[in-house]
């Protein structure tokens, strides 16, 4: 039995996915916070399970309530958002935030998030060097979604000091995260109040004329919503960049094909790639947490309610049950039914923002800095050692400087 949650499970966990998936599918295993949880690790089991509605998504199912550590459990009201509740709220607020969420507002953005990426790689192309995550991977969705939601430019850098605090501390709920998390409520709040008085083109103002016209969002499920919105949208994506970027560059044979498509004006295997970079080394390790409301069998393992179970979408990604040379990075692959974006009734609402983020990002990455190169020796690479999510805390690269 590998050792789950070490310092080397965390910069290559799949081996011990690999054990976990053939010997023990559904496999109770203490947390690092001693909350005791179920893993789910096989393609079929994960899916079924990311559907199953005794699953529930409220901490208050979890028969010791108060002790997984989340930090929703603390903030009651700003938590109570899509990721942390059941239907039938949950179908009201994301039928609402669908609304104003949609996919033409997403491609509508398109030439922002463009301008943006551009912006910040002219940061650094002259120097031949830089720190990808810090200097790319981190501030673009956070600029990008501020700009979608509505936030001034000029609170823009504000937001960026709070979400890199969140982040830097892996969102648990003390100190400095908890001043954060009260200072962005505390903001939210009063620029939603300040739309209401003068509704723009943004998401908050598509967000206050949905409830306007029909099912109504109370000011605090407002907050609620921005903040998922936030931080749903925030580290994941972050994580697609770097993650993607780092693949890309242990993979050169991979990376050539993509640049040549790329020169030739084609987006198909742009496209293709970004979701295999996702199903190869997603953002998201395990989806977020759930409950079992009932006892219930997952493939053939009785869970007792109460229990929490985590379905860990970075091993049923890489189940050879379900996809051929699943350790294989192979960017035109074609049956890819990655469960990176979860499934069901919580399957990513940002998803479409995330792909045109990602596609956007490694393209021009790729386009602009062609021979791209990693800085570090992979072995010194660290990645973080958040449960949820999976990313590098740096990413040095190299590359000719271009103007
Ligand atoms: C839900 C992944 C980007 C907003 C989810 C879930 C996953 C996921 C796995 C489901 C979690 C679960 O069932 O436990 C990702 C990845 C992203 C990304 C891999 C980037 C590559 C975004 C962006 C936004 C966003 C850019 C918004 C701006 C949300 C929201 C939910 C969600 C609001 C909750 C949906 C619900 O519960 O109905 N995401 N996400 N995500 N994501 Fe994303």
């Amino acid at each position: 039995m590998p050792a789950l949650f070490s310092w080397e499970f965390a910069s290559d966990p799949y081996p011990a996915y690999a054990w976990l998936r053939e010997h023990a599918p559904v496999h109770r295993t203490t947390l690092p916070s001693g909350v005791e949880a179920w893993l789910v690790t096989r393609y079929a089991d994960a899916r079924q399970a990311l559907a199953d509605q005794r699953l529930s998504k409220n901490p208050v199912h979890h028969a010791e309530p108060g002790k997984t550590g989340i930090p929703g459990e603390r903030s009651a009201g700003l938590m109570t958002h899509l990721l942390n509740i059941d239907p039938p709220d949950h179908t009201r607020l994301r039928r609402l935030v669908s609304k104003a969420f949609t996919p033409r507002r997403v491609a509508a953005f398109a030439p922002r998030v463009q301008e943006l990426t551009d912006r910040l790689i002219d940061g650094f192309a002259g120097r031949g060097s830089a720190d990808l995550i810090h200097e790319f991977a981190f501030p673009l969705p956070i600029y990008a979604i501020c700009d979608m939601l509505g936030v001034p430019a000029e609170d823009q850098d504000d937001f960026r000091d709070w979400a890199g605090m969140m982040i830097r501390h892996g969102g648990g709920p003390r100190g400095g995260v908890a001043r954060s998390v009260k200072k962005i409520r505390g903001y939210l709040a009063e620029l939603i109040h300040r739309k209401r008085g003068d509704l723009g083109d943004d998401l908050i103002s598509g967000l206050i004329r949905a409830s306007d016209h029909g099912d109504h969002l109370t000011e605090a499920e407002a907050v609620a919503m921005c903040f998922v919105l936030l931080f749903a949208g925030f580290e994941t994506t972050i994580n697609l960049i770097g993650n993607g970027t780092y693949a890309l560059l242990r993979h050169p044979e991979q990376r050539a094909l993509l640049q040549s498509s790329l020169a030739a004006g084609e987006t198909g295997l742009l496209e293709t790639g970004v979701e295999e970079l996702l199903r190869y080394d997603g953002p998201v390790e395990l989806a977020t947490w759930r409950y079992a409301t009932t006892g219930l069998t997952i493939g053939g393992q009785p869970i007792p309610a109460g229990d929490p179970v985590l379905v860990v979408l970075a091993a049923a990604d890489r189940d050879p049950d379900r996809f051929g040379a699943p350790d294989t990075l192979d960017l035109a692959r074609k049956d890819n039914q990655h469960l990176g974006y979860g499934h069901g009734i919580h399957y990513c609402l940002g998803a479409p923002l995330a792909r045109l983020e990602g596609q956007t990002a490694l393209a021009t990455l790729l386009t602009r800095l062609p021979d791209l190169r990693l800085g570090a020796d992979p072995d010194e690479l660290r990645w973080r050692g958040g449960l949820i999510m999976r990313g590098l805390r740096t990413l040095p690269v190299e590359f000719t400087p271009s103007a």
